[in-house]
């Protein structure tokens, strides 16, 4: 298995799931673009056993065991990410009637070809993308190989869905093609990584629909929960937790940003930290709900960088476990490492963060704002728009 080619197959019961949420009952041509092993065509296979199945893969080794496992597939040799790729799979673009696929997911130069992929599908400007990665792009791809009235399942990581670098993107796709549904998928699915990730089910279609339902999948590929929600708010979100949450606290209070909190982050890494003479807190400093700590006052060091001072309230920027842990500086100055936030708020509201951040509204909070593919992490715009619970 090549990490680098983002070699991580799909358990058998999540390719059943994503299979099983393509409704057209007789597809003629189905594509698949990054084959792996065989997961998801092995399921597609025995739900459409008429169809005529196309795929490719840039792994020959791949290439070859499939040939050799599917001997009446059409396989081909090929990279997802070339403009080429209909000629190269001897297809026409806008002809597959289904497409499924769990994409690489690595960082992709920005060039011509990609420019023409991305934008010839309406996913908006390349400029306007701050990165591209390949699961952009094969989502893309997909997108052109399909005919109008065709479907895609596809698996993509939390970020595409989930940031706010890529709203821009989920409002190109909402306005120009029919979202179906998204699942989310439960973490650790995929053996040696922590990926997070979502399947989302498309209709080549501009059919308006005000409605989306969002579903959360078990372990075992089952669903176990179901939401919908209107089509406008995919914009800001597309997974199931946090949308859930919105719908469960319709919570009324102030936000952090209306109080003109400053929230800034540490500069340097833990490593550079320790090779420095200063003090300093990382996230293995916020071993408790909440925590207390007091420094010296250090006018030089206060002049040099930006520290956290007294009155300030720490929060982990990233992390799986410690998220939801307070620290609060009593006394003095310190640096912070670039895995934290301080929060800055005027003294009235010291009190009334605290009590938020650590009740069971601002953990449960912090769980639904945090996204990301690996670590969890919380954007500087979501913690301006927290709440505070109670003021005065
Ligand atoms: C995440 S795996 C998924 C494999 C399979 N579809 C599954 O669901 O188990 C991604 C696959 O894409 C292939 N791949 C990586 N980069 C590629 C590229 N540029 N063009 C085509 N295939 C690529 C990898 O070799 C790997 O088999």
């Amino acid at each position: 298995m090549n990490s680098n080619l983002g070699q991580y197959y799909t358990q058998e019961r999540i390719s059943r799931l994503l299979v099983s949420k393509i409704l057209m009952k007789n597809p003629k041509s189905i594509i698949e673009l990054g084959m792996g092993d065989g997961s998801l065509v092995r399921v597609a296979q025995k739900k459409w056993k008429n169809s005529k199945i196309i795929g490719g893969d840039i792994d020959p080794e791949n290439i070859k065991n499939l040939k050799s496992e599917f001997p009446d597939l059409n396989l081909f040799l090929i990279n997802g990410l070339s403009s080429k790729l209909s000629e190269n799979l001897k297809i026409s673009l806008g002809t597959m009637d289904v497409g499924i696929c769990n994409p690489p997911y690595s960082k992709v130069k920005k060039d011509d070809a990609i420019k023409s992929i991305i934008e010839s599908c309406n996913l908006g400007k390349l400029d306007d993308y701050h990165i591209i990665t390949s699961d952009l792009v094969f989502l893309a791809q997909n997108l052109l190989l399909i005919r109008e009235g065709g479907e895609l399942g596809i698996i993509l990581p939390d970020g595409l869905l989930t940031s706010h670098q890529f709203k821009h993107f989920r409002k190109s796709l909402i306005d120009n093609y029919q979202v179906r549904g998204v699942i989310e998928l439960p973490d650790k699915i995929f053996k040696k990584t922590e990926a997070k990730t979502h399947i989302l089910v498309i209709r080549k279609s501009k059919v308006k629909k005000r409605n989306v339902p969002l579903y959360l999948s078990n372990n075992k590929g089952e669903i176990i929960e179901k939401l919908i929600i209107p089509k406008n708010k995919l914009v800001h979100r597309m997974d199931f937790s946090y949308n859930r949450w919105v719908a469960q606290n319709n919570f009324q209070g102030v936000s952090l940003e209306r109080i003109g909190a400053k929230i800034f982050r540490g500069k340097f890494s833990k490593k550079e930290l320790t090779s420095f003479n200063y003090d300093f807190i990382h996230t293995s400093n916020l071993n408790n709900s909440i925590s207390y700590k007091s420094f010296k006052p250090n006018k030089r060091l206060v002049k040099k960088y930006k520290c956290a001072q007294k009155g300030d309230i720490i929060i982990s920027r990233v992390g799986k476990r410690c998220l939801d842990r307070v620290l609060v500086i009593e006394n003095g100055a310190t640096l912070i490492s670039d895995c934290l936030y301080v929060i800055r708020v005027d003294k009235e509201y010291q009190q009334p963060l605290i009590k938020t951040l650590t009740s069971e509204y601002g953990r449960d909070w912090i769980k639904a704002h945090s996204h990301g593919v690996c670590a969890s992490v919380i954007s500087k715009i979501d913690l301006l728009n927290l709440m505070i619970k109670s003021i005065r």
